[in-house]
């Protein structure tokens, strides 16, 4: 047997341990042979293939590096000519490859679901640190770059603290306030504002305007996904030949300039950025990277493609591929962490 692995999409910590986990379970299990495919979808639509065979060794002391040994891209999709799509079956067929290992998001997903429609089969892997893939409760890299937006939140709280201000700290998590939720609450932000809830700036100022008067100072944690009533997203930039181009980011500036003049501390904004998805997985996410790993193994073993896996109520099972294509897992309005958030009196920006 002959599989072929790739990452796809933004990167995150817990990658590499996946990779691992696939590869020394398929040696092991089927006496398979790994190909590792660099840069997504990238090194299999290239004239060339970029590949490399990963074995025992290659794969080995690397669970607890960031990023991915692959290379990934946002940007490759073998679907978007036909073209694309030949040379990328031709390049699979020319490999001898049985199948893929996708370790991806909901674009990834929807590639290799749409790659099996012309007999390229894959198993998934969830990866994302918006922990927003629909079906799976907890992805990796999502643990991680909570433990950084908590860090970097606590962080901001001391200074804000010394000088008496208003301190807003951006997390990503695209259209999902995910990561916003478990960083605002485990840093205790006074404020949290979500994708999920567009805010009142009246509320926000009610907020900070009696905390000026007793405790001196605000942190506010927002989502780069979040808005004010009846404004819009704020877009960073725009990214051409990816599957899903809109880049957010800002909204933290743009919030401080809305708070400002209603306030008489000084408001400061801070982006977190890319700092949350960098650096080594946390324990926690080395581990659940390598649980999904060794089951899309097992999952490849029983010829089980079209399938991802996934954590439901804390075990392992697996979702259809084609239902989590283009899709996101955003915070219900009544989610158990979002009511707690609310009644123990975070303000969530509502009016
Ligand atoms: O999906 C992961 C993520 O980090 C989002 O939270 C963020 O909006 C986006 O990727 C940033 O993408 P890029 O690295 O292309 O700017």
């Amino acid at each position: 047997m002959r599989i072929g692995i790739l990452t796809g999409g933004g990167d995150c910590p817990g990658l590499n341990a996946v990779i691992r986990a696939v590869t020394k379970s398929l040696i092991r299990q089927c006496g398979a042979e790994v190909i590792g495919i660099e840069d997504g979808f990238f090194g299999l639509m290239d004239a060339s293939p970029r590949t490399r065979v990963l074995d025992w060794r290659s794969v080995s002391g690397i669970a607890h590096r960031g990023g991915t040994i692959l290379g990934t891209s946002n940007k490759s999709n073998p679907l978007r000519s036909p073209a694309d799509t030949e040379r990328t079956l031709a390049n699979a067929r020319a490999l001898a490859l049985d199948g893929l290992v996708v370790i991806g998001g909901d674009g990834t997903m929807s590639i290799a679901h749409g790659l099996a429609a012309h007999g390229l089969r894959s198993v998934g892997v969830p990866k994302t640190i918006d922990n927003d893939i629909v079906g799976c409760e907890r992805s990796f890299g999502f643990d991680t770059a909570v433990a950084t937006a908590t860090e970097g939140l606590m962080r901001i709280e001391t200074t804000a603290m010394s000088h008496s201000r208003v301190m807003i700290v951006e997390t990503m998590g695209r259209h999902a306030g995910w990561i916003a939720l478990e960083a605002g609450l485990a840093a205790a932000a006074d404020i949290i504002l979500l994708p999920e809830i567009d805010y009142s700036i009246e509320a926000v100022v009610r907020v900070c305007r009696t905390r000026e008067a007793k405790q001196h100072y605000t942190v506010i944690c927002v989502g780069e996904g979040a808005k004010a009533r009846g404004a819009d997203l704020t877009v960073q930039n725009t990214v051409p030949g990816s599957h899903d181009p809109i880049r957010l980011g800002g909204v933290a500036h743009v919030l401080r300039e809305q708070l400002q003049p209603h306030l008489k501390s000084e408001v400061r904004a801070t982006v977190l950025g890319h700092v949350q998805r960098g650096g080594q997985p946390t324990p926690f996410d080395r581990v659940l990277a390598t649980r999904f790993g060794h089951h899309a193994a097992q999952l490849v073993a029983a010829g089980r493609f079209g399938e991802m896996v996934t954590l439901q109520g804390g075990a392992l099972c697996t979702v259809p591929m084609a239902r989590v294509a283009d899709q996101q897992r955003t915070i219900a309005a009544d989610d158990p962490l979002l009511v707690t958030a609310r009644e123990i009196g975070v303000s969530l920006g509502e009016a």
